[in-house]
């Protein structure tokens, strides 16, 4: 048996992470609304293979097992999502009291598993409906939904539920609403879709204060956002400190908002008339103090100080390693500096990896085996990473892989595969991976194994 190496700290938390749209399936089941995906990934073309959500891997029906699954595995804590569609078809007025029990079923299935539920607001479904009758995210009229949808949420499972998510990377919005990345696909002005992206942080503000008021004792909430960060090449004083600067501008516009409540005046200095209406109000609402901050870590870059003394970015063309999905460059020492810029930039308190995972290409075995040594390798990497940055006395308190199960990959849909869990075509039965046992011995030992 190989050496563990030094533990991670007694109560780290080991989690995986999944959404609502990417596993359940059932689109319209027991009075879901379409969700903004749910008519996007109809669009001819939009989707790879035309890959639908209808179905998914059907966690909607088989979430009992899936979770026995977890459980198995000694994952203990599970971060999902709510579809806001199907508990509020229209997104706002009538309540769907089905979906409200299928949730209810869901986290009780938890507890009974032993398992935490890290419940998160938001993940890409705004109901179709308020994208038609409002024009989605660009509205002001949506925030002010989301925020009945999450009073009405935390209301409804406090007694179930006490950690919270606001938003799965708010900042994607703005790809959705300007560059046609995703649903629902729309190639709006930079005016429009810096605003449609103040809205989801708007919402986000929200959704930390309908915790605030409704959660139960001891609830937390916190975001997971998605910054790119830039690492040292070779790590030298001089290369740390140009890497911190070139990632400071480049996570600066969005980061600012969450944590200092305000963005940074030169960003709004170069967007001119394409910068966000805000207000004071507003922008304390996005401020909110929440209780830990969530990095999706999944790439970075490299920089250093060139032979002028400039900080520069390093280009990385092919064949610098990349998973299989083309944004993915494999660099595991992001996760070490994401956390202690993070920190040393804005100290915001606690720090998790709220996702983190590699996209692998895959073949079962002749036995009907997954043995995914890729994501193995690249794991066992990154959380050399997060144990570098925990031993080291970061606030860094936890890590959840994506993705428990292979599921939807949106634009790629199910033709990339990120989960320690394979499912069978046709029969949709769950296959664990090599990399799921060794998860799980990570787990049992609380080390890099
Ligand atoms: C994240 C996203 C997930 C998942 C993952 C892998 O950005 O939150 O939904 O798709 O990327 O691409």
């Amino acid at each position: 048996m190989i050496a563990a190496t030094t533990p991670f700290p007694a109560d780290f938390i080991w989690g995986v992470a999944a959404s609502a749209p990417q596993i359940e399936g059932a689109h319209d089941a027991d009075g879901k609304g379409p969700s903004i995906w749910d008519v996007y990934c109809r669009v001819p073309g939009a989707v790879a293979n035309g890959d639908t959500l209808d179905t998914s891997i059907d966690h909607y029906h088989r979430y009992d097992a899936d979770f026995r699954l977890m459980r198995e595995l000694g994952i203990r804590n599970y971060r999902l999502s709510i579809s806001w569609p199907r508990i509020m078809p229209d997104g706002e007025g009538p309540i769907n009291q089905r979906g409200i029990d299928f949730y209810r079923r869901i986290l009780e299935s938890l507890h009974r598993n032993g398992i935490r539920p890290w419940v998160n607001f938001y993940h890409g479904d705004l109901p179709q409906s308020l994208e038609e009758k409002y024009g989605g995210w660009p509205s002001r009229r949506i925030p002010e939904f989301f925020s009945s949808y999450c009073e009405l949420v935390v209301k409804t499972y406090a007694d179930l539920v006490d950690r919270w998510i606001t938003i799965n990377e708010p900042g994607s919005i703005y790809a959705n609403y300007g560059l046609a990345i995703g649903a629902p696909g729309r190639r709006e002005s930079p005016r429009i879709a810096h605003q449609a992206l103040h809205h989801a942080l708007l919402a986000h503000g929200h959704a930390v204060a309908a915790v605030r008021a409704h959660g139960r004792t001891g609830s937390q909430v916190g975001v997971v956002h998605n910054p790119t960060f830039t690492i040292p090449a070779i790590e030298t004083s001089e290369n740390i400190e140009a890497a911190r600067k070139l990632s400071h501008r480049d996570i600066a516009p969005l980061m600012d908002p969450f944590l200092k409540g305000c963005y940074p005046s030169w960003w709004l200095d170069e967007l001119k008339e394409n910068a966000p209406q805000c207000t004071e109000s507003e922008m304390k609402i996005i401020g909110a103090q929440c209780d830990w901050f969530g990095l999706n870590i999944y790439s970075g870059m490299y920089g250093c100080v060139n032979e002028a003394g400039v900080p520069e970015k390093v280009s990385m063309p092919p064949p610098y390693p990349r998973s299989d999905v083309s944004w993915q460059c494999l660099v595991p020492d992001a996760l070490y500096w994401a956390v202690r810029f993070t920190h040393e930039l804005y100290s915001p308190g606690d720090i998790h990896i709220s996702e983190n995972g590699l996209a692998c290409k895959q073949q079962f075995t002749p036995a009907g085996e997954v043995h995914d040594v890729d994501r193995i390798q690249y794991l066992r990497h990154c959380l050399r990473s997060v144990q570098r940055v925990t031993a080291e006395g970061y606030p860094m308190k936890a890590y959840f892989h994506w993705t428990m199960f292979d599921n939807y990959e949106w634009i790629d849909g199910y033709s990339k595969k990120f989960g320690l869990v394979a499912i069978r075509d046709g029969s949709l039965e769950r296959v664990p991976k090599l990399s799921a046992k060794f998860y799980q011995r990570v787990i049992a030992a609380n080390a890099v194994v």
